[in-house]
Formats: structure tokens, sequence, C-alpha cells
């Protein structure tokens, strides 16, 4: 319902310049509070009106942008929602009437508070279809690098805020489970593997016996040539090769899932390379009926993509003995995916490495007729470098969520002189993988970093640590005064500034949302919520609770548990589960430094005995 005053002044525009409300509702904007000095909540551009064929004065008046802007500002009416309209640079700005902000905006955040900004008028043409979304996806038996835990937390934002915002989602992990790699595996199972540790460490056990025969492998021509038998017994779907390799696959999908349910990630699908094979034969045989593949002097077959821009030209999809590549198993799940699930738009999130490999792709299903392969879209990341545990290089996932619980456990051990949480471990946990989520999403995905465990975790500035902070604190003051809280208050009280600044800045979660979606980026929502934080800080600080009068007290309460709403909503999007109490810290608020003078306080963690209620 923040669109019920984007609607409000939709509906005057619609009147003076004769374009629907529904095409003026995303041209109103809401004007961010960091925006210092602007008295104006909505804006909207007369060029963007213009743009869209708004008939905005007569043709005798003509006029320039700034004469029409000033003509259709005038044809403005106040009423119980708009207070002022000013006419700015071409630009219209209106100023609403702050009870009536107030009150509408907190009616609805207490009626709905998971609909409020996800269910907004500007994103209900989003709404509806079905997207599928393929992510995280590692390779068994092999490493999980810091490319697969940020394809796995950045598909996970994407498949939430996507469902968030209405569509049906169908979240599939592709498991490298197949090719060469397997008959290798597969030969060194038989030659050192161990069922006993299979069942107990299996995959650390896996990676030792893949990093051993890799070895052996490079130096002794028989475990090459075993390798390869195992490969071709598979191929066969010969019983006990294919035994032990779905043996493999099966463990390695159920540690998995226990670790992505750590991370708060959970997939529909866990699909695999390995469940395409069967199937490329016939994508090579549509190829060859459509003229598309040629076979090369070395007896290799290729799809000649020099019509389609540079992608090297060739994309390879037979070897010369017959067998399916990486890319061949692609085309054939991206078909099969299609005809199984019926996506309207399918995303893959892997590092940028592969963009080549999704650009031909992409090409190739298009060269096959598939009109829908235009809706098929690859979010690419970059490179983090650095990331490593106590045990050195990444090379589990668990050892990275291990690291990030027990560096955020002796965080809290140095911090906490007394009373210990319920579940410190998982609270840490928690906490801990907040802030990495925080630290990768806030640049553009594009950028490379630089990984540094003091910098993800610090509690001062805006990190994950932050968030998760003031989440706790509104929630613990929400706790404290559950008694007094009362469903539709008197919100007179809210007209000062720090009210008004933290409601205008609610009133742009929808706009922050319609970003983020659009440009599949998870730093919009970062910023917001970290505004929102600061916002909450400063009026916790100015609008007590405690000691005001009923009423004040009451009002107060609304507005902090509309801000605790949406910074849930939007932290679960991000893929954050939110913690209720970190009461054994705090903060001891900083003056802020000279070059960010509206962000309020910069915040310390600090030593501190436990104190029930430090909110109020
Ligand atoms: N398993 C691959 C890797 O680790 C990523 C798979 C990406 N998805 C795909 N459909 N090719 O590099």
């Amino acid at each position: 319902m923040a669109c019920f005053f984007r609607r409000s002044v939709a509906q005057q525009l619609s009147r003076a310049c004769g374009l629907s409300e529904e095409l003026l509702i995303p041209l109103v904007s809401a004007v961010p509070v960091s925006k210092k000095q602007c008295a104006a909540d909505l804006r909207v551009s007369v060029n963007h009106l213009l743009q869209s064929g708004a008939a905005i004065v007569d043709d005798d008046d003509g006029g320039d942008l700034q004469t029409r802007t000033q003509v259709l500002a005038a044809q403005m009416k106040r009423d119980a929602v708009v207070e002022e309209v000013i006419a700015g640079r071409g630009v219209i700005h209106f100023r609403l009437n702050k009870l009536t902000l107030a009150q509408k905006l907190l009616e609805h955040l207490h009626s709905d508070p998971d609909g409020f900004g996800v269910k907004s008028d500007l994103l209900r043409p989003l709404q509806g279809g079905r997207t599928l979304v393929e992510f995280s996806s590692p390779n068994i038996a092999k490493k999980f690098h810091a490319g697969h835990l940020r394809s796995t937390i950045i598909g996970n934002f994407i498949s939430n805020l996507k469902q968030a915002l209405g569509k049906e989602v169908i979240r599939v992990n592709y498991l490298g489970d197949w090719g060469m790699q397997f008959g290798l595996l597969g030969a060194g199972f038989e030659r050192s593997g161990s069922q006993e540790q299979l069942r107990t460490r299996p995959l650390e056990h896996l990676f030792e016996v893949y990093v051993e025969v890799n070895r052996e492998a490079e130096r002794d021509e028989s475990v090459r040539s075993a390798a390869a038998e195992f490969f071709r017994r598979l191929e066969r779907s010969e019983d006990q090769a294919l035994e032990l390799w779905s043996r493999i696959r099966q463990i390695t999908v159920d540690q998995y899932k226990h670790i992505y349910q750590r991370l708060g990630v959970d997939f529909d699908h866990y699909s695999g390379e390995s469940c395409h094979h069967g199937q490329t034969q016939r994508v090579l045989d549509e190829l060859r009926t459509r003229g598309l593949l040629k076979t090369t002097e070395k007896g290799t077959g290729v799809v000649d993509l020099s019509g389609a821009g540079d992608m090297s030209s060739y994309a390879t999809l037979v070897r010369s003995d017959g067998t399916s590549l990486y890319l061949t198993r692609d085309v054939a799940a991206a078909l099969d995916r299609k005809q199984r699930f019926g996506f309207d738009e399918m995303i893959y999130v892997t590092d940028k490495s592969q963009t080549n490999h999704f650009l031909q792709l992409f090409h190739i299903l298009r060269a096959m007729g598939h009109q829908w392969a235009e809706r098929c879209v690859h979010v690419t990341f970059g490179l983090v470098q650095g990331m490593s545990t106590r045990r050195g290089e990444v090379v589990f996932l668990e050892d990275v969520l291990e690291e990030v619980r027990n560096r955020m456990l002796d965080n809290m051990r140095q911090s906490s002189t007394s009373k210990v949480l319920e579940e410190p471990e998982q609270t840490a946990e928690r906490i801990g993988i907040s802030a990495l989520i925080i630290q990768d999403f806030k640049g553009p995905l594009m950028s490379d970093y630089k990984f540094d465990w003091d910098k993800v975790l610090q509690a001062h500035g805006d990190t994950g640590v932050f968030l998760q902070y003031t989440h706790a604190r509104l929630c613990s003051l929400l706790r404290t005064h559950v008694s007094e809280t009362h469903s539709c208050p008197d919100v007179s009280s809210l007209v000062d500034s720090r009210s008004v600044l933290l409601l205008r800045h609610l009133l742009r979660y929808d706009e922050v949302l319609l970003q983020s979606v659009n440009e599949l980026q998870p730093r919009h929502l970062v910023t917001f919520l970290m505004a929102l934080s600061h916002l909450v800080a400063s009026a916790l600080r100015d609008l007590p609770v405690k000691g005001s009068p009923a009423a004040v007290a009451q009002a107060r309460l609304s507005l902090f548990s509309a801000a605790r709403s949406v910074l849930a909503s939007g932290m679960r999007i991000l893929g954050i589960t939110p913690v209720e109490s970190m009461e054994a810290w705090t903060f001891i608020p900083r003056p802020a430094p000279k070059q960010t003078p509206d962000r309020g306080c910069v915040y310390m963690l600090h030593v501190h005995r436990f104190t029930r209620d430090i909110t109020s």
C-alpha cells in the first residue's frame, strides 16, 4: 500500500494529462530520504510523462519543459493525501500529509506485514509465471570453491526475490556428476576407497580418493586406462559400476542437503549432468537433421557460430570418439527442463568464466528454433580471491560454515561477560552467514573482491552483523512492551522528523524491490536495509518508548514494529534468517566520521554486561 500514495498522485495526474493510472503509477517515485533538504515525498519527471504520451498543455500554450511543469503542477489539487505540490526543474514534487502517511503505511503494515512492498501495484505486472533458477551446482568429489558459494547465495536471493514477487519458482541444483572425472573416481575408489569412510566422512574421503587417483593417473598409464574403462562401464549402464556411482551420488546429495539447510538454502530438484547424458544422442540427431552439426577432419562434431558474433566460431558438441561434452549435456538439459517444467524464464547462476559457454548454449537453442531461449538468462559474478579457512584453502562448504561459526563464537566469547545466549552456536552461525552474504552483496556482482574474514565479521560499519543487531534490538523492544502494543494506535504523535524519515524510507521498499528484480542485483536492497537500520538506530535513540505517555508509546511501538517487519522481509529475501536475540552484545554509538554526516552513528561491538532491556 506504499502504492496508495503513488496511486493517489497518479489519479490526479491522470485527470490532468489523460494517461491511464496504470501507466502513471511506475512514473511516480518516492524521494530517497538521504537527499537532505528535500521536503518532498513523491516526485514525477515531466519528461517521462511526455515520453509516455502525456498531453500536458494545449498547443496554443506550447511552452518549454518548465512551462509545462508549472502548468501541470498548477492543475494538481491539495487533498487529504497531497498537502503541497511544488514545481521543480522539470520535476513535480509532492508533499504528503504526514498523518495520512503514518496512518496508511502503518495500517497496511499491520494488516498484511508480509505483503507490504512485495504486493505493491508497482510490482503487479511482474507477478505470475514460472521461473526456473539453476544455482550452486557443485561437482561431486571436487572442491566446493568460493564460486560455488557465490552461486549458492546469489541464486537463493534471486529465487527468494522472484517468489516474494509472486512467481512460481523452481530451484534446481545441477550437479557435476558425470564425465571422465567419474571414470577416475570410480577406478580410484575400486583401488583405495573405504566403505567405512564413505559412510563416516563421505565428502572428504571422495575428495582424497579423487586427488590421489589423479596423481597416479598422471604417471601410470594403467590407471588412466582403468578410469577410461570404468567410464565406459558407466556409459553402458553396467550394474556394478552404476551401483557404486549412484551410492556415491546419493551420499553426496544427502550431505549437501544437510549443509545447505544450515545456509538456509533449499532445492526442489537435484539434477545433474548424469540425468541428461542419455538424451544427448537425440540432440545431436536433431542438430544434424537441421544441418547445424558439421563433422570436422578430426572427427569432432561442431556447430558453426560465426554468424552469431564471436563465440570462438565453433562449439564442439561431440568428441572424435563419439562421447558428449559439458555443452551437449547442457543443450539436452535445457530442452528437457522446458518440457518437464514449462518455465517462462530460466536463470543460470555461475561465475563469469562461463560466459562464453552460456552464449553458445543460448545461441544453439535459438538456432534449433526455440524462441524461449530469449528468456534464458545467465547471471554472472566476479571472482573471490583469498577465501581460506584455518584448515587452509576452501575445499568444502562445511569448512566455511565452521569457520564462520567459530570466528563469530570467538567474538561473542570475547565480548560477553555474563549471559550466554540460549543457542549461541546457532545464533553465531546465523549472524556469521549474514555477514558473509552482506559482504558479497554490497557491490555489483560482476566485481571481483578480496576476501577478508576480519572485514566480513566486523560489527561496525555496514555489515550483516549490524543488520542482525538492529533486528534483534527491535525484537527486544517489542518483546519488552508486548502488553502495550495496539493494533490501531493513534498516530498523531508520529509527525516529528525522525518518525517521518523512517516512514518515508519505508515508502521506497517496493521501488527498491523493482530495481533489484529488473537488474537481478542485490546491492540495492542491501543499501536500502542499511539505511533503514541507521534510521532505526536514530529513532531508537530519539523516540523512547519507556516513560512516554501511553498513546505516544503505542504509536512508536507501531512504527518500530513496522520497521522490524520490513527489515525482516528484506533480510529474508537476501537469504538471511533474522535473529531475535543478541542480548549478550551491545554496540556503543560513536560519532560518525566526517564523510558520512547524515549516517547518524557508527557502531562498535563492545564488551558489555548483559542487560535485559537495552533498547528502551
Ligand atoms: N558444475 C559446474 C561447475 O562447477 C557448474 C554448472 C553450471 N550450470 C550449467 N548448467 N552448466 O563449473
